[in-house]
């Protein structure tokens, strides 16, 4: 049967998905039981990870506002939490357009706190799945302007798709739909920083049903081939600033970069 109502997103609380895993690491209050449970058998170190992954998030996009960056594109948002890109773009550059996706309903549910633009610019949500970059990407051209620069970012995402999924093509992919000068800010768990730790995430995960393909180094910096990375290239989240003092080292499992499309 057909409804004029639109219907809420339909939640799935029997089993723990990767959005509400997060929301828990960051201390957030959007998540089940389901999640919770895979949240505590994680290292306390998953935490930290998740809030330096965040903070990276922060100061990237923030630079790339800083050099004029004024769309983004960013796929696997997650579930709102303060501050969310378009907030640190727009305290730069009001008028920056930000277009959300990601594939969880319950980041729909939440998604009117993404939607809250500064009146200057605009922000969009669409539902989707990265692995369907054609999609994305001819929903987001009714915000964004293909033909001027835009900072596709993917912070967290990709490993979630796994090599059999094609993860290296789906960039490719979406990164050939960007125009020269537009930049790609990605972060990914790494495989061979902290192999125990990151095996000890990977089998929780998985007793949660979730399949994790964390990388090494040179897998991750393959996402980056062609492509002319911003100093100090390709790091961890805590190992890349744009400005500000040189941070203190801390145990960090992700790798991060920003390149930019030549
Ligand atoms: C670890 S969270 C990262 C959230 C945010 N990008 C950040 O770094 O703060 C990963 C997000 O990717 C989303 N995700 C996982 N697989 C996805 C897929 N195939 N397509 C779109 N989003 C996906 C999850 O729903 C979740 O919201």
């Amino acid at each position: 049967m057909t409804t004029d109502t639109p219907q809420p997103p339909r939640i799935d609380t029997s089993k723990a998905h990767p959005a509400r895993v997060y929301d828990w690491l960051l201390g957030g209050k959007d998540n089940y039981p389901v999640d919770e449970a895979v949240g505590e058998m994680l290292p306390p170190q998953a935490r930290d990870g998740a809030r330096q992954n965040r903070a990276f998030m922060h100061r990237a996009a923030a630079y790339l506002a800083e050099q004029g960056i004024d769309q983004f594109l960013d796929i696997g948002t997650g579930i709102p939490t303060e501050p969310n890109l378009h907030q640190v773009v727009q305290r730069v550059l009001p008028s920056a357009k930000v277009v959300y996706a990601d594939n969880d309903p319950i980041v729909l549910r939440h998604a009117e706190a993404l939607l809250v633009s500064d009146p200057a610019g605009a922000t969009d949500y669409i539902q989707a799945d990265v692995r369907t970059p054609d999609e994305i990407v001819r929903h987001a051209r009714h915000v964004l302007d293909f033909d001027r620069p835009v900072a596709l970012s993917l912070i967290a995402l990709m490993h979630f798709i796994t090599d059999e999924q094609d993860a290296h093509g789906i960039v490719r992919r979406l990164v050939g739909t960007l125009a020269p000068g537009s930049h790609l800010v990605l972060t990914h768990a790494a495989i061979d920083l902290y192999p125990e730790l990151a095996e000890q995430v990977i089998t929780q995960y998985a007793k949660g049903g979730i399949r994790l393909a964390f990388r090494t180094r040179a897998e991750v910096a393959r996402f980056f081939d062609g492509l002319e990375l911003v100093p100090p290239g390709l790091v961890t989240t805590t190992q890349w600033y744009a400005s500000g003092p040189v941070p203190e080292p801390e145990v960090d499992g992700i790798y991060a970069a920003v390149a930019r499309i030549p």
